[in-house]
């Protein structure tokens, strides 16, 4: 086995997990353009059994991140997937929005419905330790993609889930840089302590950073062959592409939008999506100009253990022919 073979399905104690139907999924996000993608894969992807989508303060407002994604919701026919609201700031830092990137409403672009799926009353964690809770142990799999603050809060409040959980599997960070400084990526920057709270608790954790999420460009072509499926969610993704695509290369120089967080949900539909390498994840939460950065070891130096797993390469092809096949099972909803 090489070391780009590991396998992307670890439960506790790092028994392979694998096996037929579907991987359970709590999907925690700030929605945000792109998590608005990795909810629509999560909902039309065989692969993927959407269990709960909790929403934290990140892109924007934990009030404006949480309207959109039952906005999102009532877009794509989710209902019986319990929506909660979760964390308001992070850990110990001031919250920082990414308006930005996403403009004041954290989902600018698209007219968005009047949500018709209800707000569970309970506390985002608290869905979380519940759900985790209520499956066999090695059956759910967090699938965070906003900062780590609710996860965070979980290991802490409940710490018997970390074992129960099968994996951790991330879009934030990077092993080649940042995107809000030269070091760090806005998802960790924004709570470092809750990232160094989840990447050093003992469950399984997959770090999808900048470095495959960059390779996940929503280029006019990937854009026409959403549009040509012609139903109201292509057409709402096409419009999120529209206004993201606009931000990003006012703010960033891209020439097509990077559409980072599917791309960890589409690892845990399928393994084959992202390339992975053992490594060791440190946050850096003191530097003057590295505070939020990812820092990866590859080679274990000291003798530490290689005890995460992070991405290093995107399959694009499979990865768009999972996001739009995705999208089209929406319509067929
Ligand atoms: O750095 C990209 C990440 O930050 C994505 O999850 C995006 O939605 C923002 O949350
Ligand atoms: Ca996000």
């Amino acid at each position: 086995m090489t070391d780009t073979d590991v396998p992307g399905n670890y439960g506790p104690n790092g028994r392979i997990l694998d096996g037929p139907g579907p991987r359970s999924i709590i999907l925690d996000c700030d929605p945000g353009h792109d998590d608005a993608f990795a909810i629509m894969l999560a909902r039309g992807s065989p692969g993927i059994d959407l269990r709960a989508i909790t929403t934290v303060a990140g892109n924007q407002t934990l009030e404006k991140v949480t309207r959109n994604a039952r906005a999102v919701a009532t877009i794509c026919g989710i209902t019986g997937v319990p929506i909660a609201a979760g964390a308001a700031a992070p850990l110990v830092r001031p919250l920082r929005v990414a308006a930005d990137i996403h403009g004041a409403s954290g989902m600018d672009g698209p007219a968005l419905p009047a949500p018709t799926v209800p707000l569970d009353p309970r506390h985002g964690v608290d869905v979380i330790v519940e759900t985790v809770r209520s499956q066999p142990a090695g059956s759910i799999t967090l699938v965070p993609t906003g900062p780590l603050t609710n996860i965070a809060l979980a290991a802490r409040l409940a710490p018997d889930i970390v074992g129960r959980v099968r994996e951790v599997v991330l879009m934030g960070g990077g092993y080649g840089g940042g995107n809000v400084t030269a070091a760090a990526e806005f998802n960790i920057l924004a709570d470092p302590e809750a990232a160094h709270i989840v990447f050093g608790a003992a469950w399984p954790v997959t770090m999808v950073g900048l470095d495959v999420t960059h390779q996940a460009l929503a280029t006019p072509e990937i854009a026409a062959r959403i549009a040509d499926l012609g139903t109201a969610p292509a057409a709402f993704a096409v419009e999120l592409l529209e206004f993201f695509g606009r931000m990003y290369s006012a703010a960033q120089g891209f020439a097509a939008p990077p559409v980072h967080d599917p791309c960890a949900v589409a690892l845990v539909a399928d393994p084959a999506v992202v390339a992975l390498r053992p490594a060791h994840v440190e946050i850096e939460r003191t530097g003057t100009h590295t505070t939020g950065m990812t820092v990866t070891d590859f080679i274990g130096r000291g003798g530490v253990a290689l005890d995460h797993r992070v991405g290093v390469e995107l399959n694009r092809d499979l990865f768009w022919d999972m996001m739009i096949a995705a999208i089209a099972a929406i319509s067929e909803g």
